[in-house]
């Protein structure tokens, strides 16, 4: 597959088919991933693979999700300006419009919200730590780690959909994977193969158009 052929196809997956995964193909398109650049070769990236059984000791663990966390951080500005405002209004209306959830139907919305903690239904995930010391330049390499992941997991009819979300749950992650205290939570990744009947997966976000972020000087 071409890298340009992987970067349009990928696209965030919100429903999986419990589709096993082999732990050893997941590894080697993390080893590979892993020639991301970095700022000063630093490769700040920390993963935690989390596959097989220990997924299922998770679900079950994470039953207790309700109770609210200390989020690691703000996930978005809390005055978020436009045009970003409205990028996101439209990815969410764009995406429950394909789950005829209404806009006053906040339960259902909740739910499907909710549904980032039992990762959609994939049977594996990764989640992404960050030294506390580690700044702007190196969470930009995190990005960058992830990206590279996301395009090989694509080239392999790997489907993905990265996870912010679990900067909702820093605490139950420490408890369950004994994270030691400097590392923090950048995201999660829910891992597997798309549920291509379900309504959710037929969303394809849209971009701006390049005026609004492009200046050329030539
Ligand atoms: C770092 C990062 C975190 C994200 N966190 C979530 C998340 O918690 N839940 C979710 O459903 N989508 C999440 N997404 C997916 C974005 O909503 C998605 O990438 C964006 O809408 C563009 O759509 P696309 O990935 O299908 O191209 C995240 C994406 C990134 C890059």
């Amino acid at each position: 597959m071409k890298v340009s052929d992987a970067v349009n196809s990928r696209k965030s997956i919100r429903a999986f088919l419990n589709t096993p995964i082999h732990t050893s193909l997941l590894i080697n398109l993390l080893k590979i991933a892993s020639r991301s650049p970095s700022g000063g070769n630093l490769q700040p990236w920390h993963i935690y693979l989390l596959n097989g059984n220990k997924m299922n000791d998770f679900k079950n663990f994470m039953k207790n999700w309700e109770s609210p966390e200390k989020p690691q951080y703000d996930i978005y500005p809390s005055n978020l300006k436009e045009p970003y405002r409205t990028s996101r209004f439209d990815l969410g209306e764009a995406m429950y419009n394909l789950l005829d959830i209404s806009r006053d139907n906040k339960a259902a919305r909740f739910a499907h919200l909710m549904e980032n903690f039992n990762f959609f239904g994939a049977p594996a995930a990764l989640f992404c730590f960050v030294d506390e010391t580690m700044g702007p330049p190196q969470w930009s390499d995190l990005g960058m780690f992830l990206q590279t992941f996301m395009l090989l997991a694509q080239e392999e009819g790997i489907d993905t959909c990265a996870q912010e979300a679990w900067a909702f749950k820093p605490e139950s992650l420490r408890e369950f994977f004994s994270v030691p205290e400097e590392l923090n939570i950048f995201c999660g990744m829910a891992i597997g193969y798309q549920d291509t009947q379900a309504k959710v997966n037929k969303l394809h976000s849209d971009r701006r158009s390049p005026d609004t972020w492009l200046k050329i000087f030539e």
